[in-house]
């Protein structure tokens, strides 16, 4: 009896023991309030977002952090302004920027990430990401390293602990803007057929656009007969625009998921003789200055907003985890939408950054 009391009081022992062990060398943040919207509701149930425990923290500055930035690649005016952001908020604030081009080529992305995760000076990584799935494994492998992870302009599936915090856009509003905006057009239309062109399959923005516009189209009875990738690109924009133009003309909207697919959609209504913004009405997402362009030359109708002056506030987010400060698992942008028929169009056009 003796014995068996002094073997339960060891087992118990070890067991407490055992559960008190690190797993990693992550330190538990301070609480953190966890947002969560609709498009990413499946993570409520993750733990909350820790913390790395770097050096210097909580006194980290601007100039402590070596920030290895993996951009997806330039394919339009919206990039051009992200990546534009980054380089000249680092040299406003003092950040040393390492950048990493992955040319729209996942692989390369990856690579990208893992040669961040293996550079000694880096010690934050800030991920565009091509695609939204299969990122779990070296995001372990960034926090086994010390490494913290912000994730920028696009969401991914993966455990929420896994990085500090998402900065991006609500794509899945953005879509049903479109769909409202594309009702308005609409209205009194005896056929509501449109064609959606899509970005890169598989990334945040084309699944969540395409989501959100499907939640809202059926309100005024949109069908969406056309469908197909053009990769965020003008030239593809055209070329899948020209082909359906060749099938048949019985359009009324194209809902383009970039300005750069818009602007390849309108080149390929015009060869064709039909008047883009009049005989079709065209919606694009991002509002870039050639969408403002397009708006003042009456060929694009509505363009929603979609931020991509994403640098300051990562910045900052980097720094806070760095200090081992909580934040929330998604800081969503505020956003608007732009109409060609504004008379304010012009001038609200000259306040634009991008
Ligand atoms: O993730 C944002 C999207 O990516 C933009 O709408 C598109 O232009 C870009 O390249």
């Amino acid at each position: 009896m003796y014995h068996f009391k002094i073997a339960s009081f060891l087992i118990v022992v070890s067991i407490v023991l055992a559960a008190c062990q690190p797993l990693s060398p992550v330190t538990t943040a301070v609480p953190v309030t966890t947002q969560v919207s609709a498009s990413n509701s499946a993570a409520t149930s993750m733990p909350a977002p820790k913390v790395i425990d770097f050096p210097c923290s909580p006194n980290c500055k601007y100039s402590d952090l070596v920030i290895g930035f993996i951009q997806t690649g330039s394919e339009g005016g919206w990039r051009a302004a992200n990546t534009a952001s980054y380089k000249e908020s680092a040299q406003q604030l003092g950040v040393k920027l390492k950048f990493f081009d992955s040319q729209n080529d996942l692989k390369k992305q990856i690579a990208g990430f893992v040669q961040f995760i293996q550079d000694p000076e880096v010690n934050i990584i800030v991920l565009a990401a091509l695609e939204t799935s299969g990122w779990e494994a070296v995001l372990q492998q960034a926090r086994d390293a010390g490494k913290i992870v912000v994730l920028e302009d696009r969401r991914i599936d993966a455990p929420e602990n896994l990085y500090a915090t998402y900065i991006g856009s609500d794509f899945n509003l953005e879509g049903r803007k479109a769909a409202d905006e594309m009702c308005k057009l609409l209205e009194g239309s005896e056929k509501k057929n449109v064609w959606e062109l899509v970005g890169n399959v598989g990334s945040s923005a084309a699944i969540d656009r395409g989501k959100g516009f499907r939640e809202k189209m059926g309100d005024c009875g949109i069908n969406i007969v056309n469908t197909q990738t053009a990769d965020w690109s003008a030239t593809e924009g055209l070329q899948v625009t020209e082909a359906w133009l060749k099938e048949n003309k019985d359009v009324q909207g194209i809902f383009a998921q970039n300005d750069e697919m818009a602007f390849g959609a309108i080149e390929a209504l015009k060869n064709a003789g039909l008047t883009p913004a009049v005989d079709v009405k065209i919606i694009s997402v991002d509002a870039t200055a050639g969408a403002f362009q397009a708006m003042l030359e009456g060929t694009l109708n509505v363009a929603v907003e979609c931020n991509p002056l994403l640098a300051p506030q990562v910045y900052e987010a980097a720094l806070k985890a760095a200090n081992g400060v909580g934040q929330p698992s998604w800081v969503p942008s505020q956003e608007s939408v732009f109409h060609a028929d504004d008379p304010n169009l012009l001038d609200i056009s000259k306040g634009r950054a991008y």
